[in-house]
């Protein structure tokens, strides 16, 4: 398994472009499946988590070919029983549910598991489904689905922890084949679950509501080949603004759309952290000490949960303490440990992580947890003095495009050792 060895204290200087959104290009490809039709996906990021996406669409019989970026997916002919393997292990495929029961009225799909951040349950997924006509069995470890045909409904998408994204993007989808109209309260607002909705619209789609808590799809017969670009990667961009304010940089940031993380941005500015537009780009860029903020994970518009455990290794550097609040995952705060280990005074109080920040942080071996945590732990060694190594970075490249060459472009030594 491969680590990054970082020597940190290098502020980060230059300019990073931002690649294409994870989670907006998962559900897209998902939804190529809608039809036999080839669809084009631009600006898709090269990760494992796309690639690995890519080898589900092809295990249920589409064909698929990605080259500098692009991806094209044609599934002119389509199986409903995808491998098992291959999607447990990946969660964000449990939005080819939806695709396939629309279009095939059946689809067997391995139940993803829990992971590491939290249970991560599907329920909503099945109650949407089964508001749309379809027949959910749970068997050997499958989701069977099956409709006779699937007719729009009223459908609350609401959960203890508010809106699924994913689980609107599934119910979004199957509802453009289905006779009628649906409409979906309480839906994700995500700019990832809007990026669907487009392509869906792109391929003939009939939405309304696009970025509201409403959307109301009235069914079509037939959806063709479209051509789409993905939005970008609001977390990566979020990513690099947390690891330049760290090392007291000044990033000039392509290609992000900024009124996506307008959350992050605020309460980057309440802890000294200078952000300016420059033309189409954007400037972080820090100079004083930071201030300790509180922060509260909330579904889009508010903070995302994807971007806490960054913002919990930058507010290790604010002098004064700092209160983060997870409210979207149980257990999502594996990287506190790992920040202790660097050095970081860390209380977890329920689900609330009370930092004491601004004692430096002094380089050691951590272990990455999850794709989130492991982004923090990379920011942790950038700002740290001495040498870091983040083992187990696979974790990174599910979800980063490049992240150690975008890093060493604006300075920072990092390098990845490779491992068995
Ligand atoms: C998406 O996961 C993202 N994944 C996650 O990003 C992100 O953290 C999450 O949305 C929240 O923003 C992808 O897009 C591939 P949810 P998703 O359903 O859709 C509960 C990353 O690091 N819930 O919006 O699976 C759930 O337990 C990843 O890039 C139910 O109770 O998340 C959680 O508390 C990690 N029942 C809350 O809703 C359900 O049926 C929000 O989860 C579904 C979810």
């Amino acid at each position: 398994m491969d680590s990054f060895l970082i020597k940190g204290g290098i502020p980060l200087q230059g300019e990073v472009t931002i690649s294409g959104s994870k989670n907006a290009a998962l559900p897209l490809m998902a939804a190529a499946l809608l039809t036999a039709d080839t669809c084009t996906l631009r600006r898709v990021p090269d990760l494992s988590d796309t690639r690995f996406m890519l080898r589900i669409l092809e295990s249920l019989g589409a064909e698929t070919r990605f080259e500098n970026g692009t991806v094209t997916i044609r599934a002119a002919s389509l199986r409903g029983f995808g491998d098992y393997d291959l999607i447990r292990k990946m969660r964000g495929s449990i939005c080819i549910l939806g695709p396939l029961l629309a279009r095939l009225k059946e689809a067997t799909v391995s139940l993803p598991g829990g992971c590491i951040i939290g249970t991560r349950p599907i329920d909503l997924h099945l109650k949407g489904l089964a508001a749309l006509g379809g027949r959910i069995e749970i068997e050997g470890g499958y989701v069977k689905a099956k409709a006779k045909k699937l007719e729009g409904n009223t459908i609350f998408l609401g959960g203890r922890a508010g809106p699924t994204v994913l689980g609107t993007a599934n119910i979004l989808m199957a509802a453009a084949l289905a006779e009628g109209v649906t409409v979906i309260e309480s839906a994700a607002c995500e700019p990832e679950v809007t990026d669907v909705a487009h392509f869906l619209i792109g391929m003939g789609a009939k939405i309304q509501g696009l970025g509201s808590p409403t959307l109301t799809i009235t069914g079509v017969r037939e959806l063709h080949g479209t051509d789409h670009e993905v939005i970008p990667d609001r977390i990566e961009a979020c990513t690099f603004l947390c690891a330049a304010a760290a090392t007291k940089g000044d990033v000039l940031v392509h290609g992000a759309k900024p009124e996506h993380f307008g959350a992050v941005s605020d309460k980057l500015q309440e802890a000294g952290v200078q952000l300016k537009r420059e033309g189409a780009s954007l400037r972080v860029s820090r100079s004083g000490r930071l201030k300790p903020t509180d922060i509260t994970t909330l579904p889009y518009a508010g903070f995302p949960t994807d971007v806490q455990a960054q913002f919990i290794a930058l507010l290790c550097q604010a002098h004064g303490t700092s209160v983060v609040t997870e409210r979207i995952f149980e257990s999502r705060f594996m990287h506190v440990a790992e920040l202790m280990r660097m050095g970081a005074e860390i209380a977890i109080e329920g689900p609330s992580a009370i930092i004491k920040g601004g004692r430096p942080l002094s380089g050691a071996p951590v272990m990455a947890s999850d794709l989130r945590a492991s982004a923090a732990l990379v920011i942790a060694g950038l700002a740290a003095e001495g040498e870091t190594m983040v083992n187990r970075i696979y974790h990174l490249d599910r979800g980063y495009e490049r992240m150690e060459s975008k890093l060493q472009a604006l300075g920072a030594n990092i390098q990845r050792v490779e491992g068995e």
